[in-house]
């Protein structure tokens, strides 16, 4: 089962989605793949943006590492779900040709299908704080739809 967040940027909520999952596969052993990437392109090779870095560090979770890179039919073809952050990141996987039913909307894992807010011009780590909240509680009930996992921890 191999999975890949998607958002525009690939450096403010997939990278910390992609974070936050792999740290709970890891704990758990999962035999999964798990990676992100940007429909846009616009930050290849970046890092996270800095407000992503911190919330995650305070998680225990490190992501400054990861770099952007744009979403492709043909790298990516391979993964089993492409889960977007929000309703245009769904128009633009949609668009580039992934199959309808390998392409999900975080939000739509007990989040009341809401979009993951684009954080790339908060100012304060609140916001941050918030998109945190929301990938944790997403990535969970993920977790528990295609794993039939509960994650009760950190
Ligand atoms: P992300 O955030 O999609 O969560 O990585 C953004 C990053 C950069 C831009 C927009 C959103 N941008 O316009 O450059």
């Amino acid at each position: 089962m191999d999975i890949l967040f998607v958002c525009l940027g690939n450096i403010c909520r997939s990278p910390l989605a992609e974070g936050i999952a792999r740290h709970y596969a890891d704990k758990l052993g999962l035999n999964t793949k798990v990676d992100s990437a940007g429909t846009s392109g616009w930050h290849n090779g970046e890092s996270p943006c800095e407000g992503s870095i911190k919330v995650a560090r305070v998680h225990n979770i490190d992501i400054s590492h990861l770099k952007s890179r744009k979403v492709s039919i043909y790298a990516d073809i391979g993964f089993d779900l492409l889960v977007g952050m929000d309703r245009a990141n769904i128009a633009d996987l949609l668009d580039l040709g992934f199959e309808k039913h390998k392409v999900r909307k975080l939000g739509e894992f007990g989040l009341k299908n809401a979009d993951v807010p684009d954080p790339y011009h908060y100012r304060n780590s609140d916001g941050f704080q918030s998109v945190y909240k929301m990938l944790d509680t997403g990535i969970r009930n993920l977790f528990q739809e295609y794993f039939e996992i509960k994650i009760n921890y950190d």
